[in-house]
Parts: structure tokens; C-alpha cells; sequence
């Protein structure tokens, strides 16, 4: 039986294994899925597995994307552009890093019909995924990009990667934006608020990555605004990452939207 797995820390809140697990029963793979709580030391280790062929796929998230590329072989163009790696998979004898989570984004705001051209994009926070925002929200032709992060440090950071990009303090929001992300943790505790005032928009997009329900951030802006939250973006970047293990596209039906949401 192949073995798959998602690493962070915490992992928990992680629904990856029902989503995999379902497309595994569902497509008769023989194969589990499963989450694992790792500390950074550990990480070599589970990479030499991918290797040695004990463990045939690897997702990471939290705080790890960055942090496990020093141990991979070889990057995909996406992961390199980013830094940041949420599927491993080994390819002619070498454990590689792919970036899917850019997709899972893109194809998360095209069910909104946003259209990102010309556009001004407002990012809060500067965490692991946000370095894939910005690289998608650039490829499809946005025209500026504001970051705002608690730790400015790690706004200036993203700046080195993507020179462009304009970087807020903390608290503060740009005179005109037509669409904000929040790609903070803010919002995964229920009653976990940004303290921004947002009062004055109208007709903007909300786009919160936090898949685990309509965050506070989401639900005070819905009458005026347009809201989009994180769970198709999870789902796509799922399958994304299963293509790239399996080399087939699993399905999305209506099971699995039942799984995840109960
Ligand atoms: P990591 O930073 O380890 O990659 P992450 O979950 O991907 O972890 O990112 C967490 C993001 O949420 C960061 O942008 C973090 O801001 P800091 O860089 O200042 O830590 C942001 N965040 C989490 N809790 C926050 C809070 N209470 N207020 C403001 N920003 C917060």
C-alpha cells in the first residue's frame, strides 16, 4: 500500500486525508493518507523516506514550506519563483518540490469572475502561502500589490522576491484596492477579528484563504462586498497535488463537499 502524507505543526485542523483518503476509495487506489505533527528536525528524515520509497508523497504546510526546500533535489519553476513547496513527489530517482497551491488560488478566484487585470490587489499578512498569491496574482496581470504584515520584517522579505510589491504597515490599508486577501491565521479562532476599518468599501472582492467556515473577516463585508472563502482553493490545490502524484485529475463531486463540510 502507498503511503502519503501532510507535515506541520499544528496539523490537526488538516482535512487533506478526507479529501485524499475519498479519492483514493473512490478511484480504487491502494493507497492511505495520513497527517503527521513534525518538529523541523525531522524533516531530512521524512524526505530520505520519500527517497528510499517508504512514503510515495509528501503535502506540507505550516510553518514548513520554505524551510523543507534546503533538503529536496530539485524544484519546479513554481516552487523556485515562490519558495515555497506544499508537494513532494520523487521523479527519476529525485525527491522534487512543486508549488500547487498558485493554481488552487487561481482557480479558487475564478469562480468569483473577478478579473485580475489592471487590477489593485490588497495582501494581509506575509506568511508561507503569500508568496503564491503574489506570484499568481503577477502572472494574471494584476497591475500593484500591497502586503501589510503584523512583522513588517517579513513583508520586506517577500519584497527581495517580488521587488514590485508595495509594502503597508501594519494597520493600515491603501487609499484604492479592488480585491484583499487575508492570508493571515487571523479568523481561524472564532472570535479572531482584524482590526481594520473596512467600512468605506463597497463592491470589492474578500477573498479569505481560511477554509474552516465564513470567517468574521468574511461575514461583516457580505452585504456591500463580494466574499469568496478558502475551501475551493484547499480543494483545488488538492488536486492538483494528487495529479502530480497519481497522474490523473481525481474527481470533485458532491460526496466530497459533503465530507468536508460535516
Ligand atoms: P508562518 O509565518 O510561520 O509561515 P503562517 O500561518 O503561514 O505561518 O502565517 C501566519 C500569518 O498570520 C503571518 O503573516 C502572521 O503575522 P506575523 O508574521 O507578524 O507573525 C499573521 N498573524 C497571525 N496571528 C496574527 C495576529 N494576531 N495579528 C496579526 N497577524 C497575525
Amino acid at each position: 500500500m502507498e503511503k502519503y502524507l501532510v507535515i506541520g505543526n499544528p496539523i490537526k485542523h488538516s482535512l487533506s486525508p478526507i479529501l485524499h483518503n475519498h479519492w483514493f476509495k473512490t478511484h480504487n487506489e491502494d493507497a492511505i493518507y495520513d497527517k503527521k505533527k513534525v518538529e523541523e528536525n525531522e524533516l531530512e528524515g521524512l524526505i530520505s523516506d520519500v527517497k528510499n520509497g517508504k512514503i510515495s508523497g509528501i503535502n506540507v504546510t505550516v510553518p514548513y514550506k520554505n524551510s523543507v526546500i534546503k533538503y529536496l533535489d530539485k524544484l519546479s519553476i513554481i516552487a523556485e519563483k515562490t519558495q515555497s513547496v506544499n508537494t513532494i513527489f520523487k521523479s527519476d530517482g529525485k525527491v522534487c518540490g512543486h508549488n500547487t497551491d498558485c493554481e488552487g488560488f487561481m482557480l479558487g478566484l475564478m469562480q468569483t469572475k473577478f478579473k485580475t487585470e489592471g487590477k489593485k490587489a490588497f495582501i494581509l499578512g506575509a506568511g508561507g502561502v503569500t508568496s503564491s498569491i503574489i506570484y499568481s496574482l503577477k502572472s494574471n496581470s494584476i497591475s500593484e500589490i500591497y502586503v501589510s504584515n503584523r512583522t513588517k520584517q517579513k513583508a520586506e522579505n517577500l519584497k527581495k522576491i517580488f521587488p514590485d510589491i508595495k509594502i503597508l504597515d501594519w494597520g493600515k490599508k491603501p487609499n484604492k484596492f479592488d480585491i484583499i486577501i487575508n492570508t493571515t491565521s487571523i479568523g481561524l479562532k472564532e472570535n479572531d477579528r482584524i482590526e481594520l476599518d473596512f467600512s468605506d468599501c463597497k463592491d470589492k472582492l474578500f477573498y479569505d484563504l481560511i477554509y474552516s467556515g465564513k470567517t468574521k473577516f468574511l461575514k461583516e463585508r457580505e452585504i456591500l462586498n463580494y466574499t469568496k472563502d478558502g475551501m475551493s482553493m484547499f480543494v483545488f490545490q488538492a488536486q492538483k497535488s494528487y495529479e502530480t502524484w497519481l497522474g490523473y485529475k481525481p474527481h470533485i463531486d458532491e460526496k466530497l463537499w459533503d465530507l468536508l463540510s460535516n
